[in-house]
C-alpha cells in the first residue's frame, strides 16, 4: 500500500483545534488527505496526485506582527484552494485582500445569506439561508481583484468568497464541525467536484496503510503494546499483531486506579479473544504511593504517564517499541499533532505525560483518527462489539475523577458508585445511546440525614454526554425517574457517599472529564 500514488488532498495546519476535523470529513467523502504543518508547506513540491489545498483555522491573529502567511509556493501549485478561517484570512491577504480586526467577535452560531451562485455551495443552502458555525474576531473587509462575494453574515460581509478562473475559495466560518449545517456538503464540493478527485479511499485501504506503515517502521524489531483492555488499545494490539505477528508483546498495568472488576474483566477477555503474549503487573500500590496528596489535576496526569513508562521500560528491556492507543482528540488537547500552533487544554496521559526523555520509540497508529472511525476500524478486524462498544475511559482512570487529594477509601467508594450507574445505564438500555458515563467524587462532603441520624459524607457526580467525537459533547437528558434511581440506590448501598449530583454542562466550555 504506497499513499504516494493516492489522489490527495493536501491540508496544511495552522493550528487549529479541528484540522483532523477537515480530514476526517475529506476521508468521509472517499478522498486521502494529508495534513502538513507550515514548515512542510513552504517545501511542498508539484506532485500530479496533489488535487487540492485546504487551509485550516488556527489560534493566530492575521493583524499581529506574529501571523504565518500563505507560502508562495502553495499557489504555484496552481490547484484549487480553499481556506477555512484564518486560512480564508491569509488566502484574501496574500492576493491583495484587506484584513483588520472587527468591533464585534463572531463566536458560536450566525446566520449566513447567499448572494451569488458558486459550485462550492451547490446544496449548502436552505432556502437562501444556512446556519454555520464562527469563531473569529479579524475580517476580510476588502477582497482581492478577481474575488466575488458569495454569501454573507451580519459581521462578516464576505463569509464565503470565491475566484472561480482559478478556483480559489474562501469561508470565514468553519464547515467542519457538525454546528454548521450541511457543512460537509462544502467540504464535498470543493473536494469532488472543484478538485475533480475520484473516490477511492476507503476503510480497507485505511486498514492496509497503518499496517504496512507499521512493518515498514518496526522492521523485524519487538514491540511492547500497552493494553488498558478498552477498545484504543485493543485495536492497536490487534493492527500490531497483523503487521508482525509474535514479535508483539503485550502488557497490561493495574495502577490501582480502574473501575469495579475492570482487571479481572480485561484478563477474560484478552485470553478469550487474542491469543497472543500478556504480561500482567499490578503496580495499584506504587502508583497510590505517588499520588499521596497530590491535588494538581496537570501534576497527578504526569506522575501517572512518566510511571507508566517507567514499568513499561523496567519491562521492555529487549524492546525498541511501545505502542500505545492515542486518538486524535487526546493529542490536540496535549499539543499540535503537526508540530503547529495550537493552544494546549490539558495533558492527556499517552502524550502530555510521557518524559521528554524516553528509551521507548512510539508507535500511536490511531492519532489521527475518531473514537468512531477506531470502532469501525476495530469491528473491520473482527474486535467482539462488548468491547468496541464499551465507553472511553482515560489512561489516568479515576485519578482525575477524584478532584483533590486521592485515598484508597475514595476509590473504593467511586468504584462502587460508578458500578450502580453503568448498571442502571445498561439494564435501561441508554449505556449504548449514550457516548459516555462515569461517577466522579467531589471534594465535598455535606451533611445528610438518614433513619433519624446525620451523616456527614461525600458528594458523587454522575457525568453523561452525548458526542460524535470527543471533541465537542453535549450532557444527557435524562428521565427524572432514572435519576432518581441512580441517586437512591447509590446512597442506599454506598456507605460514603450521602449526595449525587448531576453535570449539566457541554463541552465547551467544559470538558468532558474533571481534570
Ligand atoms: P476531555 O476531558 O479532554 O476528554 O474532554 C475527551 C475524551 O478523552 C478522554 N481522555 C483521555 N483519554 N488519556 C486517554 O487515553 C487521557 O489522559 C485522557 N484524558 C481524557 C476522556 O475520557 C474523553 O473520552
Amino acid at each position: 500500500m504506497e499513499k504516494d500514488n493516492l489522489e490527495k488532498i493536501i491540508i496544511v495546519d495552522y493550528g487549529s483545534q479541528v484540522t483532523q476535523l477537515i480530514a476526517r470529513k475529506v476521508r468521509e467523502i472517499g478522498v486521502y488527505s494529508e495534513i502538513i504543518n507550515f514548515n512542510q508547506a513552504k517545501s511542498l513540491k508539484k506532485n500530479k496526485y496533489i488535487k487540492g489545498i485546504i487551509l485550516s483555522g488556527g489560534p493566530l491573529t492575521i493583524t499581529k506582527s506574529k501571523s504565518l502567511d500563505l507560502p508562495q509556493n502553495i499557489l504555484n501549485l496552481n490547484k484549487p484552494i480553499l481556506g477555512i478561517c484564518y486560512g480564508h484570512q491569509i488566502l484574501a491577504k496574500k492576493l491583495g485582500g484587506k484584513i483588520k480586526k472587527s468591533k464585534t467577535r463572531e463566536f458560536g452560531y450566525a446566520k449566513i445569506k447567499s448572494n451569488f451562485k458558486s459550485p462550492l455551495t451547490k446544496n449548502f443552502f436552505l432556502n437562501k439561508k444556512n446556519s454555520v458555525w464562527m469563531s473569529h474576531q479579524d475580517i476580510v473587509y476588502k477582497i482581492p481583484k478577481g474575488f466575488k462575494k458569495i454569501a454573507s453574515t451580519q459581521n462578516s460581509k464576505f463569509a464565503i468568497i470565491s475566484n472561480e478562473l482559478k478556483k480559489y475559495y474562501g469561508v470565514q466560518f468553519h464547515p467542519e464541525v457538525t454546528h454548521t449545517k450541511n457543512g460537509k456538503t462544502i467540504i464535498k464540493n470543493f473536494v469532488r467536484h472543484i478538485c475533480k478527485t475520484k473516490k477511492m479511499w476507503n476503510l480497507k485501504k485505511q486498514k492496509d496503510l497503518i499496517i504496512s506503515e507499521i512493518k515498514n517502521r518496526v522492521k523485524d524489531q519487538r514491540v511492547i503494546c500497552a493494553l488498558s483492555g478498552g477498545v484504543d488499545s485493543t485495536v492497536v494490539a490487534f493492527l500490531i499483531k497483523k503487521a508482525i505477528g509474535k514479535k508483539l508483546q503485550c502488557v497490561f498495568i493495574n495502577n490501582g486506579l480502574l473501575r469495579k472488576k475492570e482487571e479481572n474483566e480485561v484478563l477474560k477477555n484478552f485470553k478469550r479473544n487474542f491469543k497472543s503474549n500478556l504480561k500482567y503487573i499490578d503496580a495499584s500500590r506504587i502508583f497510590l504511593t505517588k499520588l499521596k496528596n497530590i491535588t494538581d489535576p496537570e501534576a497527578k496526569r504526569k506522575i501517572i504517564g512518566k510511571l507508566f513508562i517507567k514499568l513499561f521500560e523496567k519491562k521492555a528491556k529487549k524492546f525498541k517499541f511501545l505502542a500505545q492507543g492515542t486518538l486524535y482528540p487526546d493529542v490536540i488537547e496535549s499539543k499540535s499533532v503537526t508540530g503547529s500552533p495550537s493552544s494546549k487544554i490539558k495533558s492527556h496521559h499517552n502524550v502530555g505525560g510521557l518524559p521528554k526523555k524516553m528509551k521507548l520509540s512510539l508507535i500511536e497508529p490511531l492519532k489521527k483518527l475518531f473514537k468512531d472511525e477506531v470502532r469501525k476500524l476495530g469491528k473491520s478486524l473482527g474486535i467482539p462489539k462488548g468491547i468496541l462498544h464499551r465507553h472511553p475511559f482515560p489512561g489516568p482512570g479515576l485519578a482525575i475523577r477524584i478532584p483533590g487529594k486521592i485515598t484508597k477509601y475514595k476509590i473504593n467508594i467511586l468504584k462502587e458508585a460508578d458500578f450502580i450507574f453503568i448498571d442502571e445505564l445498561k439494564k435501561s438500555n441508554l449505556y449504548k445511546k449514550i457516548w459516555q458515563a462515569y461517577v466522579a467524587l467531589l471534594p465535598l462532603k455535606t451533611v445528610g440525614v438518614m433513619g433519624d441520624s446525620r451523616t456527614y459524607e461525600y458528594t458523587c457526580m454522575l457525568r453523561a454526554v452525548i458526542s460524535e467525537d470527543g471533541m465537542t459533547a453535549d450532557f444527557f437528558n435524562f428521565e427524572k425517574s432514572f435519576i432518581q434511581k441512580v441517586s437512591n440506590r447509590i446512597t442506599n448501598s454506598v456507605k460514603g457517599i450521602n449526595r449525587v449530583v448531576y453535570d449539566v454542562t457541554s463541552k465547551p466550555p467544559s470538558t468532558i472529564e474533571l481534570e
